[in-house]
């Protein structure tokens, strides 16, 4: 949610925040920005997207319709593919169709006022929450206050408004939780404890920070962390972040750590020995090709690491030149199967599943072993199980590190929004109140930028009756889209159809928009009023300024 540009140590890597640069974040698919074939999300700099594609590409961030089907009763902006990305959201939507527990946190960085970009993430929460999740929301001060240099002074007004416009959205702050990073020891000792297991390198190379970058702003990054991981503290479960897509390296990382930290890891494997997941593959083809073999023959014989050794070799893909003939396309990784294959000589190949030590103390360990029923066989530094699935054997890894001490995070999962268009065009940024509408402002200030907003309108009204607007370029129909049409789906079709068949021009639409705007804005200020007292009763403190 990031949505101004500054000078962090990452923000030498993008393009100028001037909102008129389409490469800022993720190049065009070989595009024509500078610097085109190299795709940053930058949690720090700019947050234009150009093209959203090039992040399922690139990141393996997943593309939300697939989950869509899932979801029970999705929230507008899902339906209307305004939240367009995801990362293992699945898990999820399971839990909240089968009313199991489930989390959803996010964080606001008060640098600025809370605007109609906001409160997309302020409706995501609020959402969950309602569905039985558990909801937080949290002001990340710490991070204001070492990446971007605010004052605590600045940074107290920005967090007291942030939580108000949160509270007015709906969030109840009695089911729910509302915190600042700078007051919440439980978050600030994880932060430290997972600090454990990330290091300067690799911080560096996921942000670019380097020898100049403070300290604080890179301890700014592990509370994040914790932050992450905060709602699992007391019990794992599903955990959503809805966030925008500029904070995916933060998601990544977390996901990593809730696996570093975990006392065992969960694999797949065939035989004793170990395999990467490229290797797993090829001797998985050989074992599902001979097992099959041996059935057809009716042969009743195991298949043997050797035998599929012989398989692999055999069944190396010809590369054909350009010439006609023909050279085997031998991988190292197809090579590394086949040595390990042979090395295990005559040992059956049996599908199972691994669990791995990875942080366990001895006893932990030692109780996983005896936890586990059915045929097992134990190794140094792990456990085969030949008759637990993947799903039971990774709940019971969780399970008994939990019982000894572990935390058992379930890897984090987040959804991703669509960055609002800036009524300017370009991109929308806290630090210029022409493009953006705050949710602070004068409901008749709100008409008047709606009514000055850039549009997909053609030249004349001749020429739009004949061709039809451009509604996916206009930041009016956005408004339309994200926030104005609310629930009414038909609402916000009928606005489109209007626009791109010609019925419609900019001037009346404008004015209807203007019109719902104010009417917001109203509305929300009012019920930010009546939040006060709620934030009053609440143990959050907002005079870290003195
Ligand atoms: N880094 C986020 C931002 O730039 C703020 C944030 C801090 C956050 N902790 C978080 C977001 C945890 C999501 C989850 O706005
Ligand atoms: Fe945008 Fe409305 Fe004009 Fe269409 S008619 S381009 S939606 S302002």
């Amino acid at each position: 949610m990031t949505d101004d540009s500054h000078d962090g140590p990452a923000a030498d890597r993008s393009t100028a925040d001037d909102g008129s640069s389409p490469g800022a974040d993720v190049a065009l698919d070989g595009g024509t920005a500078a610097g085109a074939d190299e795709t940053t999300l930058d949690p720090w700099g700019s947050s234009a997207i150009a093209d959203y594609r090039a992040l399922f590409a690139e990141f393996g961030i997943e593309e939300f319709e697939d989950v869509l089907p899932d979801v029970p009763e999705p929230h507008y902006l899902m339906r209307r593919g305004v939240i367009f990305g995801h990362r293992e959201y699945d898990r999820v939507a399971r839990a909240l169709e089968r009313d199991e527990p489930a989390a959803a946190l996010s964080g606001f960085m008060p640098t600025g006022d809370p605007h109609v970009g906001h409160k997309l993430v302020f409706d995501e929460l609020v959402w969950h929450q309602q569905r039985g999740a558990d909801a937080y929301g949290l002001i990340a001060d710490l991070e204001a206050h070492s990446a971007r240099g605010l004052d605590w002074g600045a940074i107290d007004e920005h967090a007291r408004d942030y939580l108000l416009s949160l509270l007015a959205c709906g969030f109840d702050a009695e089911a729910g939780e509302l915190y600042r990073q700078s007051d919440n020891r439980a978050v600030r000792d994880l932060a430290f404890e997972l600090g454990i297991g990330a290091n300067v390198s690799e911080l560096a190379s996921i942000y670019g920070f380097d020898g100049e970058t403070n300290v604080s702003y890179m301890q700014s990054v592990v509370t994040q962390m914790a932050d992450i991981l905060y709602p699992q503290l007391d019990e794992p479960k599903p955990t959503v972040i809805p966030v925008g897509p500029d904070q995916d390296p933060h998601v990544r990382l977390a996901r990593d750590l809730a696996a570093r930290t975990q006392f065992f890891g969960v694999t797949e494997a065939y035989a004793s020995f170990e395999t990467g997941p490229a290797e797993r593959a090829l001797v998985a083809e050989a074992y599902e090709a001979l097992s099959a073999e041996h059935e057809k023959d009716g042969d009743t014989t195991p298949v043997r690491c050797v035998e599929a050794a012989g398989w692999l070799a055999e069944h190396t893909p010809q590369q054909p030149t350009l010439t006609g003939e023909t050279f085997e396309a031998d991988t190292p990784v197809r090579e590394g199967a086949v040595r390990k294959l042979r090395a295990a000589g005559k040992e059956p190949l049996r599908p199972r599943v691994r669990f791995l030590d990875r942080n366990a103390t001895d006893e932990a360990f030692a109780a996983l072993i005896e936890a586990i029923e059915g045929e097992k066989r134990v190794y140094e530094g792990h456990v085969d199980s030949f008759e637990l699935s993947r799903e039971a054997a990774e709940a019971l890894a969780r399970e008994v590190g939990i019982e000894h001490g572990g935390y058992g995070f379930v890897a984090p999962s987040s959804i991703y929004h669509r960055f609002m268009t800036g009524l300017t065009g370009g991109k929308m940024s806290s630090s210029v109140p022409a493009s953006h509408i705050s949710l602070l402002d004068d409901p008749e200030e709100g008409y008047e930028k709606v009514e000055a907003a850039t549009t997909g309108g053609r030249e004349t009204a001749e020429l739009q009756r004949e061709l039809g607007g451009e509604a996916d370029e206009c930041p009016v129909y956005e408004l339309y889209a994200y926030l104005l049409a609310a629930e009414d789906d038909e609402f916000a079709t009928r606005v489109y159809e209007e626009c791109v068949g010609g019925e419609r021009l900019c001037g009346d639409c404008k004015a209807q928009a203007a019109g719902l705007m104010t009417e917001f804005l109203e509305d929300h200020q009012e019920k930010r009023a009546e939040a006060e007292a709620v934030l009053e009763d609440l143990d959050v403190g907002f005079d870290t300024g003195g």
